[in-house]
């Protein structure tokens, strides 16, 4: 009898590419009792007084409290201070084009640091938007920025103890970034929101009105901003004009739904849920109907964020000469049915619109605080639970914002 003796060697190579500041600093996880042994090396404690969060530490495969998990604290090579400050954030670590929150993080990274003409503020509260979603598909947000802090827009406290409102927009006007770079929102080239703390120039912080909480204040500066232009700037209505907003349970068609109403509009709205055309009306549409069903009498203006769904149902629900503002497309932006003649032929305008001006942000604030108008709130969460809301924005379940708190 033959024995035939096969030894089969596996060679396993790992390559492990940092990059990292200079002087070659390495991330490392410590346990409590590593970092007593290191003299002098801790996490940095940020200012107070933000809140102990609490997370999924990926070193520790748990949840826990903020100031145990030691996994982004950043040490220079034998010991040392740290040089880096590591703050709570949700981020996108990948792009996933098909399953957008398998790229979603929660975890620790780099403090912003403060830079000429740049302020850091302290995030209370911001909210969430759908552009949150398109970023962890990749749109406007390349492999090479990640891992990217998501989160356009927020309220909190600036360095000097002042309650502050941030316009998302950056680059519009030069300040902080230099006249030939081109406007970003964001989370599109610089790190958004969902974090204890966020930079942005100077020039984009706001006072924040006494009457409007944190909460209400972190809902305004991207989908009611985007909304108060739509209607007041773009689609030129008038009080006693009518206006349909399509896909009612969105963060723009809930802030168009209620201004429209504040501003003296007949307002229309449509909805795919029958609990959502309810709200609707509560929030003082006069009518609310299902996704695509006839309206009783056509409008002078149409808010439009569905896009491919419901565009053939706003060129249909114009009278003539009407206009349709469109500022978004997250059923798609290959309507089956173009409606061209009918544009055309009943002489119809179609405006683009994104978000608004530093103007139109102090001007709907204004409006906030003068007349009693608040954000409508689908629900507030704490940061670290902001997956949950991720999963009920993707779902569509939503109607009105969701935020995320620090507080
Ligand atoms: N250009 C800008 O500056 C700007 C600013 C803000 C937002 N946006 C864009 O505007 C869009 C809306 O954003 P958002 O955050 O307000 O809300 P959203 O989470 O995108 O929700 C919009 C609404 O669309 C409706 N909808 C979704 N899929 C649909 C479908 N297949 N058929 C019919 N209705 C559908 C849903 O309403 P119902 O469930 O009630 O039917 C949903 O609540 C997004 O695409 C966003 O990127 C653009």
């Amino acid at each position: 009898m033959f024995w035939v003796r096969v030894r089969v060697r596996v060679r396993v190579r790992v390559r492990v590419r940092l990059r990292l500041p200079v002087p070659v600093p390495v991330p490392v996880c410590l346990g409590w009792a590593g970092v007593g042994a290191v003299a002098g090396v801790g996490r940095v404690p940020l200012r107070p007084p933000v809140p102990p969060q609490r997370h999924d530490c990926p070193q520790l495969g748990r949840r826990v409290q903020e100031g145990v998990c030691h996994m982004a604290v950043w040490f220079r090579l034998g010991g040392g201070e740290p040089i880096v400050k590591v703050m709570f954030a949700v981020y996108a670590a990948r792009i996933d084009r098909d399953q957008p929150l398998a790229g979603l993080e929660l975890g620790e990274l780099p403090a912003p640091e403060a830079r000429p003409g740049w302020s850091v503020v302290d995030v209370r509260a911001a909210s969430l938007n759908h552009h949150d979603l398109w970023s962890l598909r990749g749109v406007g947000l390349p492999e090479d920025r990640l891992p990217m802090i998501l989160g356009c827009d927020a309220a909190g406290v600036d360095a000097d103890g002042n309650e502050v409102v941030l316009h998302s927009v950056i680059g519009q006007t030069g300040h902080g970034v230099g006249p030939k770079e081109p406007r970003s929102i964001l989370t599109e080239r610089y790190p958004g929101t969902f974090a204890e703390q966020v930079a942005v120039p100077t020039w984009n912080i706001l006072p924040k009105p006494k009457e409007l909480s944190f909460e209400e204040a972190a809902c305004l500066p991207t989908a009611w901003l985007t909304a108060y232009r739509m209607l007041f700037t773009n689609a030129g209505v008038r009080p006693g004009d009518s206006v349909l907003v399509q896909g009612a349970g969105g963060g723009v068609a809930t802030a168009a739904i209620v201004l429209g109403k504040a501003a003296g509009l007949r307002v229309f709205a449509t909805s795919r849920d029958e609990a959502k055309r309810k709200r609707a009306l509560e929030l003082g549409a006069v009518e609310a109907v299902e996704t695509g069903a006839r309206l009783p009498q056509r409008v002078d203006a149409v808010i439009e964020t569905v896009g491919a769904a419901t565009w053939s149902h706003s060129i249909k629900s114009l009278r003539p000469g009407g206009t349709l503002v469109i500022s978004g497309a997250t059923s798609g932006d290959r309507p089956s049915h173009a409606e061209l003649t009918r544009i055309f032929f009943l002489e119809l305008k179609v405006v683009g619109s994104t978000m608004g001006s530093k103007d139109e942000l102090e001007d709907l604030l204004s409006f906030c605080a003068a007349t009693g108008v608040r954000p409508v709130i689908d629900e507030v969460l704490p940061m670290d639970r902001a997956r949950e809301g991720f999963e009920r924005m993707a779902s569509g379940g939503q109607f009105g914002k969701i935020v995320l708190s620090n507080s």
